[in-house]
């Protein structure tokens, strides 16, 4: 599997750290020590179905496939304003595909696992050209009257156009059951069976336990990817970690004994998009110049479930 297109899309709104002390009990100085996280955008006019079209189009566009010529469209969403149909199905008529599409709930993980999937596809021969889109609206789920979750997050949408290749080299995902640590409940509707009614509940985050994990597992599918290629850390090009906090990154980083510009940041600008950070992430470098063709690179992310996933690449350019 190779990655032949990228398309990300961000809320106009702007929200600095000061805006957020303007309502909550926090400061600037907090939130960037603890975090890293100088500003978010936030949806206030934009759906989430208009970043996620806006990233799959600007994808369709730089891979040069044709809407029609998509054979699978993955969604990577942990939840949107319909629990159904899915986001994937929500934009199949936008976008002009007719192809089968699903959504998948691999939380923060979810573009690794999307990127999983589509390489056993590729593989069986099930799909030729995979659309996957990763669209997150966090910022919908958090109790914006608390400042334990609400500063952390940010919205937007990245997308992938994959086809068959030599570029992924290795995926390593894994998952366990800490339901308590990280969640976010719908509300559910009484029958005559079951009359008790749920409320939705904003997402619930121990922040402690959530950092303790990510390090650990991010560390642990990271060495056991390279131990089983035969690679070091030194061989890595570029190492893009899911973009949930700065310090989680620099953990990861200083047990790889690895430098600073190995590991590029972009959640000082968009806080934690969820399952849409790498993807962000990888479309600007992209478009940027900043992957070069031949690297070598390492993706990790992690989420509730808890769930990680990382995999092992060599990037192909693409030319915007
Ligand atoms: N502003 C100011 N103070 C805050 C705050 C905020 N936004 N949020 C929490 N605090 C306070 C706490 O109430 C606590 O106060 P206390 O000492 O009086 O009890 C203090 O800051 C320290 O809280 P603590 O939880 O120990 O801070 P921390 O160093 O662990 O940082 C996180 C908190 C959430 C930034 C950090 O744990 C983290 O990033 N965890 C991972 C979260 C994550 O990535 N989630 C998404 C996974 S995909």
């Amino acid at each position: 599997m190779k990655i032949i297109g990228t398309g990300s899309a961000l809320p106009k709104e702007i929200v600095t750290n000061d805006m957020l002390a303007g309502f909550l009990d926090t400061s600037d100085a907090w939130i960037t020590t603890r975090t890293g996280i100088r500003t978010r955008h936030l949806q206030s006019h934009e759906t989430l179905r208009d970043l996620a079209l806006s990233a799959a189009q600007a994808a369709l566009v730089s891979s040069g496939v044709q809407a029609e010529d998509i054979d699978y469209l993955i969604c990577s969403n942990v939840a949107n304003s319909y629990v159904s149909p899915s986001l994937g199905s929500i934009l199949l008529g936008p976008l002009g595909c007719c192809c089968p599409t699903f959504d998948l709930n691999g939380a923060c993980a979810g573009l690794v696992y999307s990127l999983d999937i589509a390489d056993s596809f590729l593989k069986t021969g099930k799909a030729r050209k995979i659309l996957i889109v990763a669209a997150e609206e966090p910022s919908r789920f958090c109790n914006w009257h608390e400042r334990e979750t609400s500063v952390l997050f940010g919205d937007g949408a990245s997308a992938l156009v994959v086809t068959e290749g030599e570029s992924f080299v290795d995926f390593r995902l894994t998952g366990d059951t800490h339901t308590d640590i990280l969640y976010y409940k719908r509300s559910m509707e009484a029958t005559p069976y079951d009359r008790v009614e749920e409320k939705t509940t904003p997402l619930v985050m121990n922040g402690r336990e959530v950092f303790r994990l990510a390090v650990n597992s991010c560390i642990e599918d990271i060495d056991t990817l390279l131990e089983r290629n035969g690679k070091t850390p030194d061989d890595i090009e570029l190492f893009l970690v899911h973009q949930a906090n700065l310090r989680i990154i620099d953990c990861i980083r200083e047990h790889l004994e690895q430098p600073k510009e190995k590991f590029p940041t972009n959640l000082q600008n968009y806080g934690n998009t969820s399952s849409a950070s790498i993807g962000i992430l990888i479309d600007e470098m992209s478009r940027a110049g900043e992957l070069k063709d031949g690297a070598t690179l390492v993706l990790s992310a992690f989420g509730g479930g808890f769930v990680t996933g990382a995999a092992l690449l060599k990037w192909s350019q693409i030319n915007y």
